[in-house]
Formats: C-alpha cells, structure tokens, sequence
C-alpha cells in the first residue's frame, strides 16, 4: 500500500465530491453518510471529471450523460458508460485523506 495525502478532511463536506490528483493520478474524494470514498475522475464513458456530478444513493453521477457509478465498486449502473472506473483504498489520519493510486479495488460487482 502507498498512500499519499489527497487533501484534507475539511476540504470535503458530505454529500460531495472533491477533485483532487495524487501521484498524477486525478480523484474524485468522496464523502457520504457511509464513508470516504476515492474514485478515479475521469468518466469511462468520455473524459469529464466525476467530481463534477452528483453523489446520491453511494453513487457519483457523471453530469454530462447521467452514467451513474457505484462508489466502491467504479461499476456504472446505467447507459451511456459501461466500463467501471477505477476505485481506491482511501483512509484518514488525523486531518489529511490519503488514499493509495497503486492499488485500486478490483473492478467486478460485489
Ligand atoms: S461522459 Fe460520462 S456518461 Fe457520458
């Protein structure tokens, strides 16, 4: 595991997404009633940041065609995306998000 700092817990409100990039990489950081989540920020379907959509129902909804993809699985629900994105491990210390690029979550529906 490499995690490296994504921003800061203050910088996230619940119910939102933060674009943020790690290692070169870029994340949406994800906060809901569930937990944190990391999410990579670019829409399979086309190159939009996630970050800029909508968190409902531990879901990120791409806003330019509604793809809708499953937080801790980066499995899209619905046309037009029908490729998963990537998810990752995300955790926190003490006020920073750290989440680790290198290894993302396997991809399948679980
Ligand atoms: S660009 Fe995201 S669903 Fe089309």
């Amino acid at each position: 595991m490499t995690f490296a700092r994504a921003c800061g817990t203050a910088e996230v409100t619940v119910g939102t997404a933060r674009a943020t990039v790690v290692d070169d990489v870029p994340v949406a950081v994800v906060l809901t009633d569930e937990g944190w989540f990391a999410i990579h920020d670019v829409c399979s379907h086309a190159e939009v940041p996630l970050s800029d959509g909508d968190i409902d129902d531990g879901h990120i909804e791409c806003y330019m065609h509604g793809s809708r993809f499953d937080l801790r699985t980066g499995v899209p629900d619905q046309l037009p995306a029908t490729v998963p994105v990537p998810v990752y491990p995300i955790r926190i210390d003490g006020d920073d998000v750290l989440v680790d690029v290198a290894n993302p979550h396997h991809l399948e529906e679980n």
